[in-house]
């Protein structure tokens, strides 16, 4: 396909879901997860990063604002990912934005102290990425980073200072963001606009069951699938099945 030539590729490394891309993200762009609470956007992040880090050989930084890093590594390693070694390989930073919002001192070494400030948030993205040559970054999620909301103008001054900084690094990031109630396809209601991709994760019930889907709703630069894919989490982790339409 021609704009699989035109541009380099980053793997998301999630099984049926770079098909589906047209390849994989175009590298350098960032990416929204969006769905409601429980629909798979921490697991798919943290797939993104082991998965870029074991198979692609790119080191990763985690900002993970609504679990606290032990919590997240708690969570990763049900689908056998072990963020420790990761980390003490020098392959993955974790940035600790949850435990001061929680009221909590962290002893994290790469950490938002105080509120949520951006120059803070963009200086300690910008020493971890060039602390690991990072290639791929998630920021898990927006939502969770107590941007307050009341200066409509502020905050998507701070989204887009944080979205430009991550091109300006080079790296391929997955930004996350709640969807409420299906009016906005992010929290803020900007994050859609700013971001280059943006992916939607659903989970509804069907004939008594839950089930869940992905579906692309915008990649800048390049064509891909417009349908609907179900896709289940598994002890490996999430994998979408590509063959199927709902
Ligand atoms: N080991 C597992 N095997 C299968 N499914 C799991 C496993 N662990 C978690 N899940 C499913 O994944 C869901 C949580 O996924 P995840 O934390 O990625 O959601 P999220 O979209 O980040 O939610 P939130 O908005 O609350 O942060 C759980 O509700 C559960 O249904
Ligand atoms: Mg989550």
């Amino acid at each position: 396909m021609e704009e699989e030539l035109l541009f380099d590729r980053v793997k998301t490394g999630i099984p049926g879901l770079d098909g589906i891309l047209h390849g994989g993200f175009i590298r350098g762009n960032n990416i929204l997860v969006s769905g409601s609470a429980g629909t798979g956007k921490t697991i798919m992040c943290l797939q993104y990063i082991v998965s870029g880090i074991i198979n692609y050989n790119e080191p990763g930084v985690f900002v993970t604002s609504e679990e606290l890093p032990y919590e997240l590594r708690r969570e990763a390693l049900q689908f056998g990912w072990d963020l420790k070694k990761l980390e003490e390989e020098g392959k993955l930073i974790i940035i600790d934005a949850a435990s001061a919002k929680a009221g909590l001192s962290t002893d994290e070494k790469y950490a938002i102290r105080r509120g949520f400030e951006v120059n803070e948030l963009a200086e300690q993205i910008y020493t971890a990425v060039n602390q690991i040559q990072a290639k791929r970054l998630v920021l898990d999620s927006l939502s969770g980073l107590d941007i307050k909301i009341n200066d409509q103008q502020a905050l998507r001054v701070a989204i887009f200072k944080i979205s430009a900084l991550l091109r300006e690094l080079g790296v391929t990031s997955i930004m996350t963001s709640e969807m409420l109630d299906g009016h906005s396809f992010s929290r803020y209601g900007v994050e859609e606009f700013i971001a280059q991709g943006v992916i939607l994760l659903h989970l509804k019930e069907q004939d008594g069951e839950l089930r869940r889907s992905l579906i692309v709703l915008k990649m800048r630069s390049t064509a891909h699938s417009l349908r609907r894919y179900p896709f289940e989490i598994t002890s490996l982790g999430i994998v979408v099945m590509p063959g199927e339409e709902i």
